[in-house]
């Protein structure tokens, strides 16, 4: 009997090793534009308050989490117009992908549905299997800008009476758009009639573009207990590797998300701690990171609207470009592995956002600076590996395929 005939049937099969998990140990001559953790340096007094954390004793069990942190989250997201109870309405988790865990392990059972739009997320919709839940992909469209938008007719088409949730970033990665009050609206009716829940992933809500706004899903009426809000301080302030998020829900639905057996909080006290001071100010360090992020939008698009068969929008929100490239004939995995080869320039098929929509598209994460930005790095940029560089390497492989 072989061991994997013990292993849970969902998570049976080969292998498949991201070379993202293997970024380390990149060759030097590589510019990896492909996971979305960025090169900001954390500020010293944060980095401070961990290690003052650990000589103050915070070394122990911190059950159910750090209720000062809890309350900086619930006073942190007031700014959005939306008051939770810190207590009975925020969850600490290590990370968004625990918070996207949590939530599904609170609400599925095999067989259930869960909607995601194409283009979206991986990381929101992975999980799934290993419930016994299905994926439905609900297509997105894209406007005459060029923007993805909800289609709500064709996300009607998808809701059955299994369609437990539907799973939602906003602002979106790939798509860069942040949801008008409209668009949500809409979603939470469809929630409200047909009874399902909104995981509305919004880690990247200090990131927005163009005077938008961010909206909570979770604000508007009657939509507390059938949202799960999940954030973290993986992008706000390039916290990618302390693992700190949390769920804000409503009370009712809350008291069910803390029921799931994920033992004490995942979060290290020292960390908390860390989170707390960050939480409360002054948020320099996180203005500093958009401002930046901004100038390397602006620069990437025009870039790559001067390439042979591309087209990008400049996005609402978060840090990423996802071009159309299908212009250029090839499929969005094949560019991208062709591109690697030539110009060892790494990004991302649009293919793994979405098999439909997000496919004829690449995704290119902005974690890497300009020549002219000065914000600390946590590793050395060398001349020939900044955006511009790898701009150039682009532009040179699109013109090889024009030719
Ligand atoms: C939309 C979205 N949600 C969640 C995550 C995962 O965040 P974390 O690293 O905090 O688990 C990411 C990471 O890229 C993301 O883009």
């Amino acid at each position: 009997m072989s061991i994997e005939s013990l292993v849970k049937k969902e998570i049976r099969g080969p292998v498949r090793i991201s070379p993202t998990r293997l970024r380390l140990k990149m060759p030097p001559d590589v510019i990896s534009l492909a996971a979305g953790d960025p090169n900001f340096l954390l500020p010293e007094y944060i980095a401070d308050a961990v290690y003052k954390a650990i000589r103050e004793g915070y070394t122990h069990y911190c059950f159910g989490g750090d209720p000062e942190l809890k309350e900086a989250i619930a006073r942190y997201y007031k700014k959005f117009g939306y008051e939770a109870d810190p207590m009975k309405q925020v969850i600490i988790t290590a990370g968004g992908s625990q918070g996207i865990f949590q939530a599904y392990a609170t609400i599925l059972n095999p067989g259930d549905e869960v909607i995601a739009f194409d283009p979206s997320y991986g990381g929101g919709r992975s999980p799934l299997r290993y419930f016994g839940a299905k994926l439905v992909f609900s297509p997105m469209k894209k406007d005459a800008e060029g923007y993805f938008r909800i289609d709500i007719e064709a996300l009607k088409e998808k809701i059955t009476e299994k369609t437990k949730a539907l799973y939602m970033e906003n602002p979106g990665n790939p798509t860069g758009i942040v949801y008008t009050k409209e668009e949500l609206e809409a979603i939470a009716d469809l929630a409200k009639d047909h009874n399902f829940i909104v995981i509305s992933d919004e880690i990247y809500t200090e990131f927005i573009w163009g005077g938008k706004k961010h909206i909570p899903i979770i604000s508007l009426p009657d939509m507390e207990d059938r949202t799960i809000v999940i954030m973290a301080m993986t992008k706000m302030f390039a916290w990618a590797g302390m693992r700190t998020g949390w769920i804000i829900s409503g009370p009712n639905l809350t008291s069910y998300i803390n029921r799931v057996p994920t033992g004490i909080t995942g979060v290290p006290w020292p960390i908390q701690k860390a989170a707390i001071v960050a939480l409360n100010g002054p948020w320099d360090f996180v203005k500093g990171q958009a401002a930046e992020y901004e100038e390397r939008i602006d620069y990437c698009v025009k870039r790559l609207n001067e390439m042979p068969n591309i087209k990008c929008v400049k996005p609402e929100g978060a840090f990423y470009l996802f071009p159309d490239i299908s212009a250029t004939g090839l499929k969005s995995a094949e560019f991208c592995a062709k591109l690697f080869e030539q110009e060892k320039l790494r990004i991302v098929p649009g293919s793994a956002y979405g098999p439909a929509v997000g496919e004829g598209h690449v995704r290119i994460a902005l974690v890497r600076p300009l020549s002219t930005q000065t914000m600390p790095s946590w590793f050395k940029v060398e001349p020939d590996k900044t955006l511009e560089a790898a701009m150039d390497r682009l532009e040179r492989f699109t013109k090889s395929l024009a030719k």
